[in-house]
């Protein structure tokens, strides 16, 4: 056998194998879970950007930040919630405000607000409101607390669930701001002896959503064997899989295959005559392999072009 010959088919069959198996790289990138700060195993529908789970792995508006930090960081209608937990399946996350995260009296004062096309609260969830900028100091009664943003101090209630600031004092308040929390933690905050710590642990251990990204169709596309993302070109769902995106599941029997038959169902005679290369060559000329596989092809054949001239 001529040397070359025989160099020509080893690198055949070092090279056909590799793109026969070679899996879509939408598929692969978007099965790679991610670490957030101290969030192991995330999946879609979050996503980082900047080289790392891209937005085409997720869905807009569950991008994550901050993922050095202490915390990952999700921004909602423009305010910052600190992400404490996730459950994939329930699809519920637990949050906390990050501006009342380790502090009860933040500079600027707004009420929570959600996107609720994507997130609603989760049940036993329920508001604490926070009161500021009080007239009276009434110092017996609980739920008071000092606030001392803007360089001036005033004085401030909290009050939870239906219980309402008349029945507790009958100081008035100019300010306030609805935060959700437990329903255990704001239980607690009822209770007459009821203390600031309390409050700012409720604050703190946060309250939980769920989340709605086409929560069915990812069930669907995984349930198919695909990895599900977004299309940042058509703006919609996608539903990666080993062979090609597709919109909604991996269609197995889809004419839409990028170089015939997929791996799974070629047999032994299938790389016969693959290795046939001047019948290889033939399809190729007579444009019987499609554009995408040519590609592939092509890029197979010029690791082999140093020794293609000896066989043809
Ligand atoms: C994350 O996933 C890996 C592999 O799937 C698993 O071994 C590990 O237990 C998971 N960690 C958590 C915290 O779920
Ligand atoms: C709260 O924590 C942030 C960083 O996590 C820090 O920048 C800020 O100064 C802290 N505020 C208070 C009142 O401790
Ligand atoms: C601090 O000042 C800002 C800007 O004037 C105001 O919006 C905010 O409500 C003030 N914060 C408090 C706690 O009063
Ligand atoms: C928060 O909402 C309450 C009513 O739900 C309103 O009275 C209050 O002014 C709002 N606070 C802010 C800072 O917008
Ligand atoms: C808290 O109050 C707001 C209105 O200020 C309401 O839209 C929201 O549903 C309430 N949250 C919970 C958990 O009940
Ligand atoms: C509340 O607002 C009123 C009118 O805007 C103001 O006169 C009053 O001083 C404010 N209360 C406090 C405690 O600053
Ligand atoms: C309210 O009264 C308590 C006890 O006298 C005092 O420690 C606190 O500084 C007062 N708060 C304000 C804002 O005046
Ligand atoms: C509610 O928050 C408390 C901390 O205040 C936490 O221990 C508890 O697990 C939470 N409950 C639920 C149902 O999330
Ligand atoms: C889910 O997909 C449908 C169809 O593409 C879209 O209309 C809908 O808005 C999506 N749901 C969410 C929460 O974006
Ligand atoms: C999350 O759920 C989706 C859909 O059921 C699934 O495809 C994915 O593998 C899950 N992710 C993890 C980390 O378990
Ligand atoms: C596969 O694709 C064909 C043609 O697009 C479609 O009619 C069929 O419903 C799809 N099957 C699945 C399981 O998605």
């Amino acid at each position: 056998m001529n040397p070359s010959l025989f160099f020509l088919i080893f690198a055949i069959l070092i090279h056909v194998p590799t793109y026969l198996s070679a899996d879509d790289a939408q598929y692969v990138t978007c099965g790679e879970l991610l670490q957030c700060a101290n969030i192991p195993n995330i999946s879609y529908p979050f996503w980082v950007g900047e080289g790392s789970r891209p937005e085409s792995c997720g869905y807009p508006g569950f991008q994550l930040t901050n993922c050095q930090g202490d915390a990952p960081i999700i921004t909602m209608e423009g305010q910052q919630f600190r992400v404490l937990a996730m459950d994939n399946g329930t699809q519920s996350l637990t949050v906390a405000r990050q501006d009342m995260w380790n502090q009860t009296c933040p500079t600027y004062l707004y009420n929570t607000t959600l996107d609720y096309n994507l997130f609603s609260y989760a049940p036993n969830q329920q508001n604490i409101t926070m009161n500021y900028d009080c007239l009276e100091n009434q110092t017996q009664i609980p739920y008071r607390f000092d606030c001392n943003a803007n360089g001036t101090a005033s004085i401030s209630y909290f009050t939870s669930g239906t219980t309402s600031l008349s029945s507790i004092t009958n100081t008035v308040c100019n300010k306030s701001v609805t935060v959700p929390v437990n329903q255990t933690s704001g239980a607690v905050l009822t209770s007459s002896s009821a203390t600031v710590a309390e409050m700012e642990a409720a604050l703190a251990a946060g309250f939980e959503l769920q989340w709605a990204a086409n929560n069915t169709r990812c069930t669907q596309c995984s349930g198919s064997g695909g990895r599900c993302g977004y299309n940042t070109a058509t703006l919609s769902f996608a539903c990666y899989c080993s062979d090609q995106p597709y919109a909604l599941t991996c269609n197995s029997t889809s004419s839409v295959r990028p170089c015939g038959r997929v791996p799974s169902e070629m047999d032994s005679s299938d790389l016969a005559v693959l290795l046939d290369l001047k019948i290889l060559l033939l399809m190729y000329q007579n444009h019987e392999i499609n554009s995408i596989c040519k590609v592939v092809l092509t890029a197979n054949w010029l690791n082999v072009a140093p020794y293609l001239h000896f066989s043809l």
